[in-house]
């Protein structure tokens, strides 16, 4: 497998068709979704933070410094977890009757964009409040999803944080006469790194964070045997031109309600994901699915439930693309979902017993009496079939 030209370099001037060896199994068939617009409205340049409404601001935020956040703002209605990197906080959480997820905001490169897109979908660019600074456009996605775009923030200064260890990789010594002592602590979270979330109307949803965002397709999923009907899930990443970005920043899949599926933290390397895993378990938290590798993105991943059941993800060595490679297409399998690890648990793949499949199990025989949205019998047996494949 050949290695990305850029692998460690902030940017690059070659180019690639496709991504094909370095990824995925194929490329698009001819006149299949070329995952990119041809003129969006304005490219964005990363996710900045998520918003949540939480009950209990104390209990989110006992369980977020486990997870390995520090609090860069309290007060009695609101939260804000950071990681160490430069920047906006990654997390708000208001305080709410009940948990909910708000959603997402993304950074644009300056306020001439955010006009551009205020001009664009008939809205107006917002001061945001002193504790974040800066400017913000609020929309709605085709799922009802607010998509707040943002410029101009705050920064809060870089911490310092947990080191990646040093590694004796095969016969290449980096550590000598010394040893090795990763610290058992939680995990420090350096970023932000994506988020995924699932709707009823997969394509218009996808279709409009690429023509308004200026995001671009990693890989298509589609399910066995449905090829010809379209993709059913992608992973969508920051289109900075020779600027390298996470191989998704944004994850949509079709399914049978509008929901916030997880999100995902980045910290230093493995030994910090798998210590801060320890930490997390000690503290009586509960490990949904990992410590594995994933195929699309190679993260090095670990799935935990926070106290209101919500899924978040540490993740170390994920992958970093220019905008140069073509989406990659693949079939949608659980088995698909890792290159080693235990298999996809039955919690991951949200079909525990329990409140939330219950309401899932809703979800499904109210999408399919629906004709409003992209989810039906097909596309149910599609989905059914990717938990045992
Ligand atoms: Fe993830």
């Amino acid at each position: 497998m050949a290695a990305h030209p850029s692998a460690g370099l902030g940017t690059h001037d070659g180019h690639h068709g496709t991504h094909n060896d370095l990824h995925s199994e194929q490329g698009a068939l001819p006149g299949e979704h070329p995952g990119r617009a041809a003129n969006p409205v304005i490219k964005v340049h990363d996710i900045a933070w998520l918003e949540f409404f939480k009950p209990d601001l104390g209990r989110a935020e006992t369980f977020a410094q486990a997870f390995g956040f520090v609090t860069s703002h309290r007060d009695a209605r609101e939260l804000h977890l950071r990681g160490t990197q430069a920047g906006a906080p990654s997390v708000i959480i208001r305080k709410g009757s009940r948990s909910r997820f708000l959603g997402p905001a993304f950074r644009a490169a300056d306020t001439r964009d955010l006009l551009r897109l205020a001009q664009a979908t008939d809205t107006r660019v917002h001061p945001l409040p002193q504790t974040l600074g800066g400017s913000v456009v609020d929309l709605l996605d085709p799922s009802g999803l607010r998509v707040r775009v943002v410029a101009d923030t705050d920064d809060l200064p870089a911490l310092s944080g947990q080191e990646p260890q040093r590694l004796n990789f095969g016969g290449d010594l980096d550590r000598v006469n010394d040893t090795q002592r990763p610290p058992c602590e939680p995990a420090g979270v350096r970023r932000l790194g994506h988020v995924v979330l699932q709707t009823t109307s997969y394509l218009r949803t996808l279709n409009w964070y690429l023509e308004h965002l200026g995001l671009i397709v990693s890989d298509f999923l589609y399910y066995e045997g449905q090829r010809e009907r379209g993709p059913t899930m992608s992973f969508i990443r920051c289109d900075r031109g020779n600027t390298l970005t996470d191989h998704h920043t944004l994850a949509l899949t079709l399914g049978p309600s509008d929901r916030y599926v997880h999100s995902a933290y980045e910290v230093s390397d493995l030994d910090a994901l798998a210590a801060g895993g320890e930490h997390l378990l000690d503290e009586g938290y509960k490990r949904s699915w990992g410590i594995g590798r994933h195929i699309l993105g190679s993260q090095i991943f670990d799935y935990w439930r926070d106290p209101d059941g919500f899924l978040v993800e540490h993740f170390a060595d994920s992958d970093m693309f220019d905008s140069s490679l073509e989406p990659g297409w693949a079939p949608m399998s659980a088995s698909g979902l890792a290159q080693w690890g235990p298999p996809a648990t039955k919690d991951f793949l949200g079909m525990a017993p329990g409140r939330e499949s219950l309401a899932e199990l809703r979800s499904i025989l109210r999408a399919l009496r629906s004709d409003d949205n992209e989810f039906d019998l097909e596309r149910l047996r599609g989905l059914l079939k990717v938990a045992t494949s």
